[in-house]
């Protein structure tokens, strides 16, 4: 834990007597307004650095400074993701030799070939929609957009259908997943004088976490089964990849440990980030009518468009929308750094030694001064062309800092422009509930309850 030369020049929170709750990260946010971008939360023995201002993150991006931490979330996250690329410690060697065989996969040229794999779950999602719309039903966004983004990496990763459009219930994997996050968010929020055994909750996460692995089982079981040897998706480069150095392949225990890494990592921040997107265009008709004239101007009166790979680079207002839902709702709102080497934090405030952590609540961060005054205000026009240009470089850290930042930033960015653009262009959004924002943490963030009700647009209006 943190020490400090002058401890007392640090707010402490101490939460151990009120409790963290269901909603911790959003109590934390609040604690961040109370006391300032630099605090420390207490909750019983532990304690837990918070870093929010632009100066702060800018210190803690410096690379040869700090490096990522696994704090306490993602150590509870090994124990089913284990070495995976999300939770792997920087210097355990599997991170890099999984980093250097995967990166490939998310090269341009790849994207490029998951594009039509993405335009197939986006027309999934868009046939669901359409069926509610004739039945007169609403829709459950968060749960919908989950749907289609776990089709998607499964497909586009893996070549495995989880075919989540066709069940009532959510998938089996996503159900198990949410449990062991909302499982390891509890972990962190059990109380101090809790006592230490919970077996049947324990048990229960096993459960759960054997049941993923056995999906992963049956999704490499799969590929091995169809003979395939090609390396052009994840699992192809998991499975046969050579390093570049080495020469070695990834271990069976590790490629295990990414499957599952990549099935969570590679679905829960974008369906969250596609739903609030959804919600404050929802909340905010001149920016849903900007968005709208983006794609008419791109797909005409198409009752069916046929976006080219092209075309999602084109719709930058789209983009814009959905980088401003991420500024406000940064649906992986969280990151630890740890100091390499003994190191004052904010001009003196802090001693921080070897190995001590500072958490960066990215939600506060990009509610920064350096947003302007008017921070909660939803304005995409924050990210046109020329402002984003002009920004800080640490400003804006949806998808983390450095070498251990999101391998897979570009695809959620494909996937969600691209879906985000064909539902303005083929539905009008009816606020039937009069929905008011309620998020829900499961260690991400999403919109809790928020269903919409559909119309098809006519006339171009
Ligand atoms: C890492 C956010 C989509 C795979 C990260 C990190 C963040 C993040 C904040 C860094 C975590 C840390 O420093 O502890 C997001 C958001 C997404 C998104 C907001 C969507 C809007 C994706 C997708 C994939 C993916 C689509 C895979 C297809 C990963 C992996 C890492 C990672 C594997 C670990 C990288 C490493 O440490 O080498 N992501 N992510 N993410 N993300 Fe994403």
């Amino acid at each position: 834990m943190t020490r400090s030369a002058d401890r007392t020049a640090i707010p402490v929170a101490d939460m151990t007597r009120d409790g963290l709750g269901t909603r911790p990260l959003q109590r934390t946010m609040d604690l961040a307004r109370e006391h300032g971008p630099l605090f420390v939360r207490r909750y019983g023995e532990r304690d837990a650095l918070f870093a929010c201002s632009l100066d702060l993150v800018t210190e803690l991006a410096d690379e040869e400074r700090f490096a990522k931490a696994v704090g306490p979330a993602l150590e509870h996250v090994r124990e089913f993701a284990g070495d995976g690329l999300f939770t792997a410690y920087n210097d355990e060697p599997n991170w890099a030799k999984a980093h250097d065989i995967l990166l490939p996969a998310f090269a341009m040229g790849s994207l490029r070939t998951y594009h039509p794999t993405m335009l197939r779950v986006a027309r999934r999602l868009i046939a669901s929609w359409d069926a509610a719309l004739a039945d007169g039903r609403p829709v459950e966004v968060a749960e919908d957009m989950t749907r289609m983004t776990l089709d998607t990496i499964g497909l586009a990763g893996f070549g495995y259908d989880f075919g989540s459009f066709g069940r009532d219930e959510e998938h089996p994997f996503v159900a198990a997943m949410v449990r062991c996050l909302a499982h390891t968010q509890g972990l962190l929020a059990r109380r101090p004088d809790d006592g230490l055994d919970h077996p049947a909750q324990d048990a229960a996460f096993r459960a759960d976490a054997d049941y993923l692995a056995g999906v992963v089982d049956e999704v490499i079981d799969a590929r091995r089964a169809s003979g395939e040897t090609g390396t052009d998706d994840l699992l192809g480069l998991m499975l046969q990849a050579p390093h570049r150095v080495s020469g070695e392949t990834l271990d069976p225990a590790n490629i295990r440990n990414q499957v599952i890494t990549f099935l969570i990592a590679g679905h829960e921040t974008t369906s969250g980030a596609l739903s609030f997107a959804l919600y404050h265009l929802l909340k905010n008709p001149a920016v849903l009518r900007r968005a709208r004239d983006e794609v008419d101007a791109l797909w005409g009166d198409a009752a069916d468009p046929e976006p080219a790979f092209e075309d999602v680079g084109r719709l930058t207002y789209v983009r814009q929308v959905l980088c401003e839902a991420l500024r406000l709702w940064p649906t992986a709102a969280v990151f630890g750094r740890t100091a390499r080497a003994d190191t004052e934090l904010g001009g003196g405030r802090l001693t921080m030694r070897a190995g001590d952590t500072a958490f960066v609540l990215t939600p506060m961060l990009h509610r920064d001064p350096v947003w302007g005054d008017n921070v909660e205000l939803f304005d995409p026009d924050r990210f046109a062309p020329e402002r984003e240009a002009a920004l800080p470089p640490h400003a804006f850290k949806p998808f983390g800092t450095g070498e251990r930042a999101c391998i897979g930033r570009q695809f959620a960015l494909h996937e969600a422009v691209m879906l985000l653009g064909l539902l303005i262009h083929r539905y009008r959004f009816l606020d039937h509930t009069g929905y008011q924002l309620l998020i829900r943490e499961t260690l991400t963030f999403k919109p809790e309850g928020f269903t919409l009700e559909l119309a098809r647009r006519t006339e171009r209006a």
